[in-house]
């Protein structure tokens, strides 16, 4: 398992990124917690360092490619190495098409698929020579199934897949596996925008008859980051209680 092992963890200050930090945390990782907002990512790592982890905080804006080196120059020049990658900061502007803005598409396709480009393209450098590492994107169920209201979402997540199995292709001969998790509905603050009325009528669909925990979500990178997941690359890990299979 990820013991001693460094991990990179993009929008960990809160929600499914900050849950991932914390297990990997609990196994022996060192984490680098990223996001966007200086406070909050010092919160988690404060959080990380009581649990007895070492832990630092990165301010960095994932669609922007400084910050995407910056991050992992931070991790290699503290710790030595960077040995998991984990694409989670994402975004959401949901709108029905016709009145979706330009800029609602533009922004949600940057943060969520060239922001793990960006990443990935930063992280490859280092765990090439390394000749180890282990990508983890967070993609989503509806970027499996489509969602009424979320084109720009949507299209970013099924891009990330792509992304996740063309990376994956081109990093295997390094000993770098590259893997989607597919979270379906999951309590964050994210869902929590959600009105109630859509809340129940998406558990109705979900036959485990409730939302996802982030720790279910974690429990999955957990599984994909371990050294004995060695040979599993491309694979799209579906983490929504049998709501889409
Ligand atoms: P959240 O909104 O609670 O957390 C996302 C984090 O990403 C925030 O801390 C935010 O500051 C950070 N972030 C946003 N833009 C950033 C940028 N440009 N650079 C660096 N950090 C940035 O969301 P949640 O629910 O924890 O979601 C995490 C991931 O899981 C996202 O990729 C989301 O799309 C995905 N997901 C979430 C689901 C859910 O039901 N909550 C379902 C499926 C996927």
């Amino acid at each position: 398992m990820p013991k001693g092992k460094i991990a990179v963890i993009t929008g960990a200050s809160r929600g499914i990124g900050r849950s991932i930090a914390l297990a990997l945390a609990a196994e022996g990782a060192k984490i680098v917690a990223v996001d966007l907002d200086l406070a909050a990512t010092e919160g988690v790592v404060e959080e990380l360092k009581a649990l007895g982890a070492e832990a630092l905080a990165v301010v960095g804006n994932v669609t922007v490619a400084a910050d995407a080196e910056k991050m992992v120059d931070a991790a290699v020049q503290s710790f030595g190495r960077v040995d998991i990658l984990v694409n989670n900061a994402g975004i959401t502007r949901d709108g029905l098409l016709v009145r979706m803005k330009e800029e609602d598409w533009d922004a949600v396709l940057t943060v969520n698929l060239k922001g793990a480009f960006l990443c990935t393209k930063a992280v490859s450098r280092v765990m090439t020579k390394q000749r180890f590492g282990r990508i983890i994107n967070i993609a989503s169920i509806v970027g499996q199934m489509g969602n009424a209201g979320q084109a720009n979402y949507c299209a970013s997540k099924a891009g990330l897949i792509g992304l996740t199995k063309s990376n994956a292709r081109e990093l295997a001969k390094r000993n770098i596996t590259v893997n989607a998790v597919a979270p379906g509905f999951i309590a964050t603050a994210m869902t929590d925008a959600l009105p109630e009325k859509a809340r129940e009528e998406l558990a109705a669909q979900i036959p485990m008859e409730r939302l996802g925990s982030p720790d279910d979500i974690a429990n999955a990178v957990l599984f994909l980051a371990a050294e004995r997941s060695g040979y599993i690359t491309g694979q799209v890990l579906a983490v929504n209680g049998g709501m889409y299979m």
